[in-house]
């Protein structure tokens, strides 16, 4: 089928259906909703079977729906209507919730339901949900949904009013109803009441967008990125809401029964976007005492944010390392918000990467954070920073001393662990390591052109070419569209996708590691990639790569072409799109729909 992706921006769900519907067999172009005439444009541009949106901030218009079928992805259970869908469920403590595939009509959310999933709930912030569970039961129930178009095109199969499957809740579970848009009232946080689950989860729902609104050191905030915590020692009679320590970028506040650190926050000014705690507020963050937390640590050895509801948890800090019972295998987290590593959090993951390689394992494995390995270059703090120009050159330096602290690990195998997404130098500094895997619902962007055009290091002119050649590299970084880890590891980019879900993954992934470690011929295959390092570098040394790398970002950086400086602001400020980009709208290309006819040098010539 020819499908429109109508959407309010190409996030993560939008990516995730895209590469796997383009995976089916479908036909899938791309259309921002900017204003209801260029949608229409779109519509008559492309004639798709479906309009299909699975992000949208406001209804689509009937000029499109009276039309054309047009399928909404709403992020809530059968009969759940309004925009904070997941909100409220969290907030509620909804014990399991889902999504609905509903056929667009004049009222939002309440045309006839096409498909359902449901998928039972986990502690965790909202954004967490989405990029998880709502993802996968949406690309579940969007398929379901899309098998049933032919069946109703012929008038065999029609979709069931919403009254009707309301008047049956046992067919779907108990149902949902129209709620209202959550509004700060409804987050607000009681400092004196609240206790750390309640305050926990209200972060959480709120979590990426739009935070709760509350107060620190006076200033009025928004507040992000919240995990449960201790009071440390002599800080038993502090007032709940006041602020104790700081640690990895985060504030640590009493609450009535404890304390939870709060790792980003927004302020208004000149910074209206989310930085991490400690820099939004330096000053009297300065004045704070430093409590930092071993790397190796707590109950199941310090995996990271392992915090329940009930506040019982880990010791809380970006970074943990863990060992296997053998010792043979060593894990290392880095769970950074949003993937983004700022100058600081490269150099706190170099250090660790330091005292991984100080251990007598034989296998360090990377396992980045639950929702993203890596997505490169912190651009907020860039954008916050007096020179933005100067923090992204020390920001990516930073960052190619991970890679070169991965590279030169030659006394050990290493593998990155994918469990969440990955894009731009993220991506490139996963194939800093020996082996590669990801998870199977896992996305990779590895391209840095949608950045202003920027070049890109993390020694990826060395990383890429080594893996999938040449001419396949410079395919891959010209190619703007996400990927899946399937796909990826279909283009040698990656070596291997799997795992159903993040705990199937988790244990496959300690199985294998386990497994390499013990392998018998582990000396010769840790002997034979130390040669070739040794190797490769007498060809050409890691430093030469890297300068020529620099040499180009350097022209990014402080050139006088803005595109990157422009392109950030807009990414971090989060401007509206006034146009969907080229790569994305292919029915904006004159050409779109002529028949492709294979080039001689692709033709497959048979017998
Ligand atoms: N720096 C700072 N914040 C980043 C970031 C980065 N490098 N990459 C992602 N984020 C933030 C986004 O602003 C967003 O913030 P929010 O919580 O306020 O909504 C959040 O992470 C999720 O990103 P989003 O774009 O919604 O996720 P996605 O899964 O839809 O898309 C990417 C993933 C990687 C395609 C996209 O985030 C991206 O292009 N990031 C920039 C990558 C980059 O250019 N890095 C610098 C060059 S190395």
């Amino acid at each position: 089928m020819r499908i429109l992706l109508l959407t309010h921006s190409f996030n993560s769900l939008t990516q995730r259906l895209y590469a796997e519907l383009a995976g089916d067999g479908h036909e899938l172009s791309v259309e921002f909703d900017i204003a209801d005439s260029v949608a229409e444009e779109a519509v008559a541009a492309f004639r798709p079977d479906v309009v299909l949106a699975p992000f949208l901030k406001r209804a689509v218009p009937e000029s499109i729906w009276a039309r054309r079928l047009t399928l909404i992805v709403h992020p809530g259970i059968v009969g759940d209507r309004g925009p904070s869908a997941l909100d409220w469920a969290i907030t509620d403590g909804a014990s399991d919730w889902g999504v609905t595939v509903l056929q667009a009509e004049a009222e939002m959310d309440a045309g006839p339901v096409w498909a359902s999933e449901r998928f039972a709930m986990r502690a965790a912030t909202k954004a967490s949900l989405y990029r998880t569970e709502v993802t996968a039961a949406a690309l579940v129930a969007v398929r379901r949904a899309l098998e049933r178009v032919p069946a109703w095109r012929r008038g065999e199969w029609a979709p069931t009013p919403l009254a009707a499957l309301l008047q049956r809740p046992g067919s779907f579970g108990p149902p949902g109803c129209l709620r209202p848009l959550m509004k700060q009232v409804d987050r607000a946080i009681d400092w004196r009441r609240d206790d750390t689950a309640a305050v926990l989860r209200r972060i959480r729902a709120a979590d990426g967008f739009p935070g709760v609104a509350d107060m620190l050191f006076g200033e009025p905030c928004h507040l992000f990125d919240a995990h449960a915590g201790r009071r440390p020692a002599g800080a038993e009679d502090a007032a709940p809401g006041e602020v104790l320590a700081r640690r990895d970028g985060a504030l640590l506040r009493a609450t009535v029964d404890g304390a939870l650190w709060i790792g980003h926050v927004k302020r208004g000014g000149t910074h209206p976007f989310k930085l991490p705690a400690t820099q939004a507020f330096a000053a009297e963050a300065a004045r704070l005492p430093e409590w930092p937390v071993t790397l190796m640590r707590g109950r199941g050895q310090g995996k990271a944010d392992e915090c329940d509801e009930s506040g019982a948890c880990d010791e809380w800090g970006e970074l943990a390392y863990r060992e296997s019972d053998d010792a043979a295998v060593g894990f290392l987290s880095f769970d950074f918000y949003n993937g983004a590593m700022s100058t600081a959090q490269c150099e706190r993951l170099s250090a660790a990467i330091g005292f991984a390689r100080s251990r007598p394992t034989r296998v360090l494995v990377l396992e980045g954070g639950r929702d993203f390995w890596s997505n490169g270059i912190h651009l907020n703090t860039i954008e916050a920073a007096p020179s933005p120009a100067d923090e992204s050159w020390a920001n990516i330096n930073a960052m190619n001393d991970v890679c070169l602290a991965l590279l030169t690990l030659t006394d050990r195998i290493t593998v990155a662990a994918l469990a969440g997404n990955a894009g731009a130098g993220g991506c490139f500094l996963a194939l800093a390591a020996d082996h590669v895997w990801a998870a199977s619902g896992v996305i990779l962007n590895p391209h840095y052109k949608n950045m202003g055009n920027l070049y890109g290091s993390e020694y990826w002119s060395y990383l890429l070419p080594r893996r999938v050649g040449v001419d396949a590299g410079r395919r891959i970084m010209g190619n703007r569209l996400p990927l899946l880890a399937r796909q990826a590891a279909a283009a040698g980019l990656i070596d291997e996708a799997f795992g159903a879900d993040p705990a199937g993954f988790a244990a496959e992934v300690a199985r294998r590691a386990a497994a390499l470690a013990a392998a018998p011929d582990l000396a010769a295959c840790i002997a034979a990639k130390a040669a070739r390092r040794a190797a490769d570098e007498a060809e050409k040394p890691l430093a030469a790569y890297r300068a020529e790398e620099l040499a180009r970002m350097q022209r990014n950086f402080y050139g006088f072409d803005p595109s990157y400086h422009v392109a950030r602001f807009h990414f971090v400020l989060k401007s509206p799109h006034s146009w969907t980009p080229r790569h994305l709208a292919r029915h904006r290309d004159l050409d779109w729909n002529r028949p492709r006819v294979a080039a001689p040098e692709t033709r497959v010539e048979t017998a």
